[in-house]
């Protein structure tokens, strides 16, 4: 490929053709950055998960590698699949896996396996089973061995999680210098734990501690990392990351997947995380806020001024009844909807109302299948779905909150979901609320605000002191819908990260890491205004791979600026598509708006405005730095301890950028904006 097809990502990663997630195996070696990565040799959408490979000098201009890990079985007989892991140089040779002096390198990952087996260590495993295996390589990279003789290395998940056996992996591994251990750090993917193994030899494997359940909890646990870094520059403050996905339940506004990282430290065995990086107090919203709450007894729908659907009565066991209150022993109280359905196999509404949208927040309590991921709610505005959300477990029911700021006032209506194809039907959602504050297990240090960066990992091999993550970007939500052919799916601009004090607290800090001197070109537009009056202005046509730095005063009182202050990029000559990144003043909050991005018919969830807290420096300006490519942006905002990335689909005549300024004039406005060019010429 020539990488020139519309959509085509110009100085972000993609593989040439299929479908790819998440990053994997990240190492730098000997100069050269390893990206291993989730990929389906097989076609564009999630399938026979192999790792596919590729080196980079820069982390900008990537070379292609042929598989490193292939489905065993591809493609007609798979029996194992490569899940995520990570991968280290073993200078030492602790495994005994160098011979002639070369360095081994070891990828830990997950085995994922479709059928029950017995393997050629003689470890059996069950179907759909996960579990941890390690593959080594004598060629720097290019081929892989795996260590059939005692793979997996970790079979099971420990006493008194070993129902969990579906749902344990990912590890990430890293050398401990202080202990002169490895250290693997697994995540118990729905009990939202992360387990803490330790080794001399990357082969056998001791449990040495567990993390959480902590902050956000929603959807499951995924792709963990765990590293170091110094608090502003100084080596002798160093504080440990705990870095980890959610899927769903990322960030407040948006639907699907994301990405939360816990400040802490970390002492070879146990990682405790910060007082101040942990969120606790009241999990509920206000209670005077409750709009539907706990249904009583055994009554019919209409008592709750519910509409039964026509699906429920004739599923329901006590025909027009609800049965909600059915004693199913273990699950806790009453529910709004409670139900327990003999295996009909049915999706459907079992009840919707509508109503008008009063505050910012939706919050509910959600669980839902007892093992199964029964529950699914709703939220339509004239026909269209503009919020979701699964339960995933019963047991563990947890608060989501969606922002519905954009909505207020209009009329809408909540739907709850039966989506069990097969076996129980278990349906639980409770305490429907409106509020001005989310629900307490979404409020957490999001690594980015918007809806495209997930199962991010950082480098092994780097520098003490030096941390670079890449990012999935792209969403469990629509990841196998978003309208690119021949390949599916692109990685993140490499990031650097810090740990800066910024308003008091330990923050994580973000700066992207490209090699920019070799694909930055042409400046194409450079002007500063003491005054941008109320309105748009345009800047012509710019391009569509860009670097903009963006910068203008948040004037205070509010009133006497302006509202809203941004750019609109990536915009049609007559507007119709654009993708509008702002500032609004009110608020103090960055955002990007992709309601009019280009394509967004491919699911009702895309098309939305996301929204991340950010404040102004001491000299009162906010500075955002903008990394417009031909399918995303992504906004670093502050010193870049505010990010939000989005993928955007706009038609290839959207070169254009216009300024605009809502509500009033904005101050001390500064737009400067360069070409990127192509790091696959
Ligand atoms: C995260 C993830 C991982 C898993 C991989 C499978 O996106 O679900 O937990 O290892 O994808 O492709």
């Amino acid at each position: 490929s020539s990488y020139t097809e519309l959509y085509r990502p110009q100085y972000h990663f993609t593989p040439s053709i299929n479908w790819m997630n998440d990053p994997n195996g990240l190492l730098y070696c000997k100069g050269i950055y390893h990206l291993f990565y989730q990929y389906n040799p097989g076609g564009t959408t999630w399938g026979a998960m192999s790792w596919g490979h590729a080196t980079s000098r820069d982390l900008t201009h990537w070379e292609h590698h042929p598989i490193a890990l292939e489905a065993r079985g591809f493609p007609n007989n798979i029996t194992e699949m490569f899940f995520s892991g990570s991968a280290v140089a073993d200078v030492d040779n602790t495994s005994g896996f160098g011979h002639n002096g070369k360095t081994p390198l070891v990828a830990m990952y997950t085995s994922y396996y479709p059928i029950a087996q017995t393997l050629p260590s003689g470890k059996k495993v069950q179907k759909d089973q996960q579990a941890q295996s390690i593959a080594y390589s004598l060629d720097d990279g290019m081929t892989w061995i795996t260590y059939d003789v005692a793979n997996p290395v970790i079979l099971d998940p420990p006493a008194p999680y070993s129902d969990q056996f579906l749902d344990f992996r990912d590890p990430n591994v890293f050398w401990h210098e202080p202990t002169k251990k490895w250290i693997a750090v697994l995540s118990l993917a729905k009990v939202h734990k992360l387990l803490i193994y330790a080794s001399k030899d990357l082969k056998n494997w001791t449990l040495a501690s567990e993390f959480g359940p902590v902050n956000a909890v929603g959807g499951v646990w995924e792709c963990p990392n765990l590293f170091p870094l110094p608090v502003d520059g100084n080596k002798n403050n160093v504080k440990w990351v705990a870095l980890l996905g959610l899927n769903p339940g990322g960030p407040p506004g948006t639907i699907g997947s994301g990405s939360q990282y816990i400040v802490g430290n970390f002492d070879g065995t146990t990682f405790t995380a910060d007082s101040d990086s942990i969120y606790s107090g009241t999990t509920a919203p206000p209670s005077d806020s409750i709009i539907f709450a706990d249904f009583e007894g055994t009554g019919t729908f209409t008592d709750l001024g519910w509409t039964p659907s026509g699906d429920l009565i004739g599923q329901s066991p006590v025909s027009g009844t609800l049965p909600g209150q059915q004693s199913v022993s273990g699950y806790l109280g009453k529910r709004l909807v409670n139900t327990f359905l003999d295996g009909d196999a049915t999706t459907g509404t079992l009840t919707s109302r509508s109503f008008t949208i009063s505050k910012r927040y939706i919050n509910f309590l959600i669980g839902g299948g007892h093992d199964f991921n029964n529950t699914a709610v709703y939220l339509k505005i004239d026909g269209e779905i503009v919020r979701s959300a699964t339960g995933t477990n019963s047991e563990t029911l947890s608060w989501q909150s969606w922002d519905v700021s954009s909505f207020l006032n209009q009329t809408a209506v909540i739907q709850i979901i039966d989506t069990a194809t097969s076996g129980w039907d278990h349906i639980n959602v409770d305490e429907i609320s409106f509020s001005d504050t989310m629900a307490r297990s979404q409020v957490a240090n999001w690594v980015d605000w918007g809806p495209d960066f997930y199962a991010a990992q950082v480098y092994n091999g780097l520098p003490i002191g030096e941390r670079v993550a890449i990012g999935w970007m792209n969403n469990w939500q629509y990841g196998g819908l978003i309208p690119t052919s021949p390949w599916r799916s692109a990685m993140s601009i490499p990031r650097d990260l810090s740990l800066k004090t910024v308003g008091g607290k330990v923050t994580l800090v973000q700066s992207p890491r490209e090699n920019w001197g070799s694909i930055v070109s042409r400046k194409c537009f450079d002007q500063s205004w003491s005054f941008v009056k109320e309105g748009t202005q345009s800047l012509g046509s710019v391009g569509m791979a860009l670097k903009i730095d963006l910068s203008f005063s948040d004037l205070e009182p509010a009133a006497s600026g302006s509202s809203q202050f941004g750019i609109a990029v990536r915009a049609t000559p007559d507007s119709k598509q654009q993708t509008r990144v702002g500032y609004d003043f009110a608020t103090k909050e960055l955002f990007i708006d992709r309601t009019q991005s280009g394509d967004i018919s491919f699911d009702g969830t895309f098309p939305d405005i996301y929204y991340a807290p950010l404040a102004a420096d001491d000299k009162g300006q906010i500075n955002l730095e903008i990394y417009v490519d031909w399918s995303s942006v992504e906004v670093f905002g502050g010193q870049g301890e505010t990010t939000i990335t989005t993928q955007i689909f706009p038609n290839d005549i959207a070169s254009y950028a216009q300024i605009f300024s809502t509500g009033g004039s904005t101050q001390n406005v500064r737009v400067s904006i360069n070409n990127i060019s192509s790091a696959w010429d």
